[in-house]
């Protein structure tokens, strides 16, 4: 008997991982969950929150715990958080796992999440914060995942169909 998700998708924020990752579930006729909803649930704060009254680093270890309790417990697509690839220990949970990334380019970050998004990351200096998450991140994703579906030119159900050809 096999046990873990079915499927993991990581990516930066607005790269359509709930988007997707509710629809791969449907399709494929299983739950889906996400640990941001996890974290909120399990603290009663919003991450919003998290970040001004704890710090990042807290953040992060929350949310290392909020995955490793899913990959224990969830059957189904699971999707990370923008940024739960820059933990070490987060990384090390996903070794071996069906991981998709969904990458997308910065200027169809800046149009798909805008400037002025609620995202705590992006608070500040928006556009360049974006070049600097991705510059920083994209090769974290690429560590982790075992394909990668590019989301700038797809519709979510596209990008669906590419990760179920791909995994
Ligand atoms: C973050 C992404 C967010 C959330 C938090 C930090 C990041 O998740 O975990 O605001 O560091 O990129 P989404 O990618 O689901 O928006």
């Amino acid at each position: 008997m096999s046990s873990g998700p079915l499927i993991v998708l990581v990516g930066p924020m607005g790269s359509g991982k709930s988007t997707v990752g509710t629809l791969l579930a449907e399709r494929l006729g299983v739950p889906y969950r996400d640990t941001d909803a996890d974290i909120v649930a399990a603290e009663g704060r919003e991450i919003s929150d998290i970040f001004v009254e704890d710090g990042e680093p807290r953040f992060r270890e929350l949310e290392r715990a909020a995955v490793r309790a899913a990959l224990a417990e969830h059957t189904g697509v699971l999707a990370l958080g923008g940024g739960a690839v820059l933990d070490d220990g987060t990384r090390a949970l996903l070794a071996g796992l069906p991981v998709a990334y969904l990458s997308m380019e910065v200027e169809e970050a800046v149009r798909r999440v805008g400037l002025g998004a609620a995202r705590p990351l992006l608070a500040v200096n928006p556009r360049r914060r974006w070049r600097e998450l991705m510059e920083a991140r994209r090769h974290l994703y690429t560590e982790v995942a075992r394909v990668v579906v590019a989301t700038d030119d797809r519709t979510p159900d596209e990008v669906a169909d590419a990760v179920l050809d791909a995994l």
